[in-house]
């Protein structure tokens, strides 16, 4: 395609005519130039595509494979799985012709209730990016484009096409921002999807400063926005923004604004053919890319979707090694998910699955499980059928209660109202606990739940909204041919109340603060030393593992980087999979950080009584925040703690490493204080004296020996310390004005090479 001779011989309407869809799930056609309309398609947990031989709006879509959902897959914290999930997504979508997969959806868990926390991956930014990374390099090596959503800070439902996102730029940055920085700067995705809501007062979709700015300017990202679907305001602004396709059509509306705008001078020739060029790139790589030979199939996909299942739940509790479970044991499974397991949340992300495999089905090969359905809703009680589960449970030796939370309460369009599980279902699980001498609780569930009978039972399994193949993972795991090596990737509270979004959780209006700043999910917790249900990373295997050997490396010459090595070995009784996690905690920083943040993570598989080393390299990145002053990430130097842990709660080993930083520029002012002037070794001899000369002011001051006595070195320090530099004029007669205060604040800023910005 001769892209620029296309652009000069296309009039303006059919310019506008290709910055928005030719309808749902179709981009604009262009007979004359050979233009062909592309198809998107949902997919962050299997392919979504339109069923054309039905209506293009709201219907059936094609038979594909249902893998596990975001928060499900994230707790894998395995790259190389989520990558073959995306490949396997990518492969499908190839051969049904589709462009665009719309995924990964990776925005953060700011609050446990947001209705679509089942599809993103976590409360971690670095986590997220990771995995989303890793998702969008599998599906753009089939040849299809991938397009993660949905850019940026949509973390409620709640009003979501209108509510203002107000978060400083900071927060902004490192917790929002960040995952989508990491996804565009290690895997290209080909388009971004712009979210329904507003930051900072802007649509999403027009929000130059976030989609031309930063993502086009800072992380050189090359491929279209596109909208969420309905989701433009102003058009023209948005295309002067950076948005290059508005999804789905406007039936013609928003292409006449932008001719109009156009005809008026607001949109020039420069930007409207820079949008044109991205699209008609877009279009030919589309036509170009082959991706890898696959040769997938549904029962291979399959078989990838229970593995993923299995690497992806999570054991939260195992006392007394109740599981695994064996072929002696009477056991007995109760509840309808043991037979009809939720496997997918409600609304864009529904797949029409190809098969769905349970839990009583899969386990006949270990074990003749017994099976009473008890009761899952107020609407199914039946005295009788609870009767029989409890009789049935009085004579086994384990009961395994399969409990979740119900369709309707996750989904798209409509956030959590609180994070309990129906109050039957925790009845029964507490009756089943009486009635049983030992209790398993098999968890179905997109996001966190509160378990007020975690006391009264004896092991959790979280399989999460564990796809089509979660019954057979999940019978797998219960009876110990698999060992489980999930962990959390997002705090499980204690209670809804303990997330510190609730105190600014709107329930009206547009507006919604985010006023906890950084401290989201375990970061939060961490700082209040607040307990939780179970902490972000946690996660049990039947087997153990052994942490030693930590080893740090850095030097100050050459290219920063920070390498960290740790052997980890199995001492327990099964071969099994470990999560290594790796945190940087920084010590007396100039600004407010997390006590500690995660940095790296690696998946390792043992065999009983092997032992391997695991090793991170970390950059600069690792060590830094978001200065505002400096509008960049800057690397404070100082002391830095490495911690490696088994979860955010469970430290196995750290040590303490020394980093020379970045200089910073700052200028002095008269509001720069003495301790900020003391800490410059070039400028600090400067104002000296005067530091003397206060101290001495305070202790020949006229007041007893005893008072004077009662001052200490480190009083005296403190006093002065925080007092700005214009304070030279108050405590003591230097004979000084503003034009010699000024004076050598200059000289200070000249011969300062530390603060210097
Ligand atoms: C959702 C997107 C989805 C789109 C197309 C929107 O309602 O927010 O995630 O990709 O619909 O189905």
């Amino acid at each position: 395609m001769d892209i620029e001779k296309i652009i000069s011989e296309m009039t303006v309407e059919e310019k506008a005519s290709l910055c928005s869809g030719e309808s749902y799930w179709f981009t604009q056609s262009i007979d004359r130039f050979g233009i062909r309309a592309l198809m998107f398609s949902d997919g962050p947990n299997g392919l979504r595509k339109q069923d054309l031989s039905q209506s293009e709006f709201f219907n059936k879509s094609i038979v594909s494979v249902c893998y596990p959902t975001g928060s499900c897959v994230a707790a894998s914290f395995d790259r190389n799985l989520i990558k073959m999930m995306g490949k396997a997504m990518g492969s499908h979508a190839y051969d049904e012709g589709i462009s665009l997969l719309l995924a990964p959806a990776m925005n953060i868990k700011r609050t446990p209730i947001c209705g679509r926390n089942f599809e993103y991956y976590s409360e971690d930014s670095f986590l997220t990016g990771e995995l989303a990374a890793a998702f969008v390099d599998g599906v753009q090596s089939q040849g299809v484009g991938a397009c993660p959503k949905h850019f940026v800070a949509n973390n409620q439902e709640f009003r979501r096409q209108t509510y203002n996102a107000q978060i400083d730029e900071r927060t902004l940055r490192e917790v929002y921002l960040a995952p989508f920085e990491t996804v565009v700067k290690k895997s290209s995705p080909q388009a971004i999807m712009t979210s329904y809501n507003r930051v900072n007062s802007f649509y999403c979709s027009e929000n130059k400063k976030i989609l031309n700015d930063i993502t086009r300017g800072e992380w050189g990202f090359e491929g279209l926005f596109i909208s969420d679907w309905g989701g433009t305001n102003d058009r023209p602004a948005g295309l002067l923004a950076g948005l290059d396709i508005e999804m789905p059509s406007s039936n013609g509306v928003n292409d006449k604004r932008i001719v109009e705008a156009y005809n008026n001078g607001i949109i020039s020739d420069e930007a409207l053919n820079a949008t044109v060029r991205r699209v008609l790139n877009f279009i030919e790589k589309s036509d170009n890319d082959l991706g890898e030979e696959s040769l997938w199939t549904f029962e291979r996909q399959h078989d990838l979707a229970v593995e993923i299942s299995s690497k992806s739940s999570v054991l939260l509790k195992n006392d007394n090694d109740v599981l695994p479970l064996n072929s002696k044991q009477k056991v007995l499974f109760i509840g309808e998910y043991a037979l009809n397991p939720r496997i997918q949340g409600g609304g864009s992300a529904f797949v029409n699955s190809y098969k769905i495999t349970n839990a009583l089905e899969s386990s006949k090969k270990y074990n003749d499980v017994y099976y009473a359905k008890a009761y899952l809703s107020e609407e199914d009680f039946s005295p009788e059928l609870l009767d029989e589960a409890l009789d049935l449970a009085s004579i086994c030796d384990v009961s395994v209660v399969f409990i979740g939370l119900s369709e309707n309460c996750e989904s798209e369009g409509y956030d959590r109202q609180n994070i309990s599980l129906p109050d039957c279902q925790n009845d029964l699980i507490y009756q089943v606990a009486e009635a049983s001498k030992k209790t398993v609780v098999v968890l179905h569930n997109g996001s966190p739940v509160e378990m007020p009978w975690l006391d009264e039972v004896d092991s959790v399994l979280e399989v999460y909204l564990g796809g089509q193949g979660v019954g057979e993972a999940t019978a797998d795991i219960l009876f110990g041919r698999i060992n489980p090596s999930g962990k959390l990737a997002e705090t499980f509270p204690k209670r809804l109340e303990d997330n510190p979004t609730q105190l600014f959780f709107s329930n009206s209006g547009d507006n919604v603060e985010y006023r906890e700043g950084i401290f989201v999910g375990y970061k939060y917790y961490d700082k209040k030393h607040m307990d939780v249900l179970f902490p972000f990373g946690h996660g049990l295997s039947y087997t153990e593992f052994e942490y030693s050997n930590l080893k740090i490396e850095h030097s100050d010459k050459g290219r920063f980087k920070v390498k960290v090595s740790v052997d980890i070995e199995n001492i327990g009784k099964m071969d099994g999979e470990e999560i290594v996690q790796l945190y940087v905690s920084a010590f007396n920083s100039d600004v407010v950080r997390p006590v500690k943040e995660l940095k790296g993570f690696e998946k390792v598989f043992l065999f009983q009584g092997q032992k391997k080393k695991v090793e991170f390299v970390l950059g600069k990145r690792a060590f830094s925040y978001y200065d505002e002053f400096k509008n960049d990430f800057y690397l404070e130097g100082g002391k830095y703690k490495i911690i490696v842990a088994k979860s955010s709660a469970d430290v196995a080993l750290g040590d303490v490493l020394f980093i020379k930083g970045e200089e910073k520029i700052k200028k002095y002012s008269v509001d720069t204080t003495f301790a900020e002037i003391q800490k410059d070794e070039n400028a600090k001899e400067i104002f000296a004296p005067f530091i003397e000369a206060s101290k001495h002011t305070i202790l020949n001051s006229d007041i007893s020996e005893e008072r004077k006595n009662a001052i200490t070195e480190d009083m005296l320090v403190s006093m002065i310390g925080d007092m700005p530099l214009r304070g030279i004029f108050s405590f003591t007669d230097t004979g000084l004005d503003y034009d010699d205060l000024f004076e050598l604040i200059d000289k200070a800023n000249n011969e300062s090479n530390k603060w210097l910005y």
